[in-house]
């Protein structure tokens, strides 16, 4: 989830998760000395010289298992046919954009956000492992409610973002725009997270290792407007904090307000996807969604929606 989210539990101690738990496997093989190096340059991190990008990215993103899921969800609806072009909205460091063009040599990308910082971000420490990286890219610096240039076969938009629209017309609008903008048998792929902990006002604590805590903070929840502030914090082996290091203002949408948008601005089909559960803990979700039009009532869920055009 990519980013990130609460994570399945079913019981109601359990704290939701941001979207971390998809499963992260570790990436390219590093050798012994290097990982060393790591745990030291990690047990002298602080608040001060942390960059966030880099802890948002280990905590929130999972690009391997996204990239994996949005070939899965477009089999479900196109057979073996092999989706070439990707567009990444809100696709901040476009961590999922890299991992798509890795995945294939001949696979191209575009990635929009309306933030040059995360953009820049990405281009420096994600797609220097990508052979032809920026021949095959190409970034919009504009709002998600506008086109590409070529139509993509999956949209995706990771961890909630497109919880930043507050109102319905603003929703109906983006998801217009997407499915204009998808080519004729494209599929849009979006997650979506929900269950009674996920508007309790609350933090979830999670170690990144050597000292490094992620904080998932739920802050306020507001059941008239549905206006839900979350932020994400990291703390540090020496007691410093870095506070704040993203804040989100977005509206909490439930599955079927989303689903009933989608339907309505002309997608021919909508599924839902939902996380299994890992079979030596039931409170954990287990990182593998399947298809499933019903979920299950657990305190927090993850999922996914797949619209196809
Ligand atoms: C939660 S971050 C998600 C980043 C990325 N998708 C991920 O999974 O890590 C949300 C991003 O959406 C961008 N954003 C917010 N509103 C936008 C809009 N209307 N159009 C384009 N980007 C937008 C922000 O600049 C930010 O980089």
């Amino acid at each position: 989830m990519s980013t990130a989210a609460p994570k399945k539990s079913k019981s109601s101690d359990a704290k939701p998760k941001k979207h971390k738990d998809k499963q992260k496997r570790s990436s390219t093989p590093t050798s012994a000395d290097a990982k060393k190096e790591g745990k030291k340059r990690d047990r002298r991190m602080n608040a001060k010289n942390a960059d966030r990008y880099e802890l948002y990215q280990r905590a929130v993103n999972s690009p391997e298992n996204d990239v994996e899921f949005i070939e899965k969800a477009y089999r479900h609806y196109r057979g073996e046919k092999k989706p070439m072009h990707f567009r990444e909205d809100f696709c901040g460091t476009s961590s999922m954009c890299a991992e798509w063009l890795k995945s294939d040599p001949k696979r191209t990308a575009e990635g929009v956000d309306l933030d040059p910082e995360p953009i820049e971000w990405g281009k420096k420490h994600n797609f220097n492992s990508v052979p032809d990286g920026e021949a095959r890219m190409k970034w919009h610096l504009s709002d998600v409610r506008g086109g590409v240039d070529h139509r993509p076969d999956i949209t995706a938009a990771q961890n909630f973002s497109y919880w930043c629209f507050h109102q319905r017309t603003d929703l109906v609008a983006y998801f217009k725009a997407v499915l204009e903008d998808l080519s004729d048998d494209g599929v849009f792929v979006l997650d979506i997270y929900g269950g009674p902990e996920a508007t309790t006002e609350q933090e979830e604590i999670r170690s990144l290792g050597s000292g490094i805590e992620y904080v998932w903070d739920q802050r306020d929840y507001q059941p008239g407007t549905g206006k839900y502030s979350t932020a994400i914090h990291f703390r540090f082996r020496d007691g410093s904090e870095m506070l704040n290091a993203f804040e989100y203002d977005w509206r909490f949408w439930t599955l079927g307000e989303v689903r009933d948008v989608l339907m309505e601005v002309g997608f021919k089909d909508v599924t839902t996807w939902f996380e299994g559960t890992d079979p030596d803990d039931e409170d954990e979700g287990d990182g593998n969604f399947e298809l499933d039009p019903i979920g299950e009532n657990c305190e927090a869920w993850l999922g996914y929606l797949v619209a196809a055009k």
